[in-house]
């Protein structure tokens, strides 16, 4: 039996774990209701407060980018390996299977492709999250763009209204402008103003200096991979952001684009769930490789 002072500390017993009188283990989600933290919980996992999201919702802007044309060859296979799945609605409904029991974190803006300068984004109606069941909806702000900023600022601010209405929580997604500066100043602001407008979880780069730009966040912040990597130079991303205090990745390329998807998706998850240094993780990658 747990007493009052083991479950302070949240000590564990059996099979379970003692619940802890103290914050809730995602950051700056204390105040949120019963049903967001049940959604964030979901994706974040209690025991690490970390995450691999799986995003593969490219081709909303891009067509079949390489490595995912056939979703249910590629795609599918790795799914059992992340915590969420993050992806736009079209592939949620035609491609990922209904009893894969993962949570989502839908794609819930809309805009141009990539042949036309980035000029427009609307958000989707938060009502395709509700059909979906989604723990999370997704949304890209393009900060410093002088055509996009106030919008998708504008968009993020309504879907966050509207999450908090029904309990789902919100991922700002920070752009990277062709002539915009990659560093810990961009990517802070970037991540701040997210944060201040109402998204429960940010997904920005790494950079140099990342642990400001976590510090200065009040909500957790996810990095993307960003273009495909050699996987030993992918792992060490990971690995540097978990280490500068990023609660997870929310990679793509450097996942499905790898010579192997389901290694590569296993050796990223032990960086983040179990600590493995780049060495460690490079190995595992290698064996379940061969
Ligand atoms: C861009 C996104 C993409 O899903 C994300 O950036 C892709 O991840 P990666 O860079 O790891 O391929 O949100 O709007």
């Amino acid at each position: 039996m747990a007493d009052l002072d083991d479950i302070r500390e949240g000590k564990k017993f059996g099979t379970g774990v003692a619940v802890k009188n103290q914050s809730f283990h995602v950051k700056g989600a204390d105040n949120l209701t019963w049903g967001a933290k049940d959604r964030l919980t979901r994706i974040f996992n209690p025991e690490t407060s970390r995450t691999v999201m799986l995003a593969f919702d490219h081709g909303f802007i891009m067509g079949p980018t390489s490595g995912l044309e056939r979703i249910d060859l590629n795609i599918v296979p790795l799914m059992e390996y992340a915590d969420c799945l993050m992806c736009a609605r079209g592939i949620l409904q035609t491609s990922v299977p209904a009893n894969i029991n993962k949570p989502i974190c839908l794609r819930s803006d809309a805009g141009t492709t990539i042949l036309t300068e980035l000029n427009d984004n609307v958000l989707i109606d938060i009502e395709d999250a509700i059909r979906f069941n989604v723990s999370a909806m997704a949304i890209m702000l393009a900060i410093g763009d002088p055509a996009m900023e106030a919008k998708t600022v504008a968009n993020l601010f309504r879907l966050a209204d509207l999450g908090a209405k029904y309990g789902i929580p919100v991922m700002g997604v920070t752009a990277v402008g062709k002539d915009m500066a990659r560093d810990a100043r961009y990517f802070g602001l970037a991540s701040r103003v997210c944060a201040e407008n109402g998204a429960n979880i940010v997904k920005t780069y790494y950079c140099e200096g990342f642990e400001n730009v976590v510090a200065a966040c009040p909500v957790p912040i996810v990095i993307a991979g960003g273009k495909k990597l050699p996987e030993k130079e992918a792992l060490e991303l990971c690995y540097m952001a978990i280490n500068d205090g990023a609660a997870g990745v929310d990679m793509g390329r450097n996942v499905f684009q790898s010579d192997d998807p389901v290694a590569m998706i296993q050796a990223v998850s032990a960086v983040v769930h179990k600590n493995y240094s780049v060495d460690q993780a490079f190995e595992l990658f290698q064996e379940l490789k061969n």
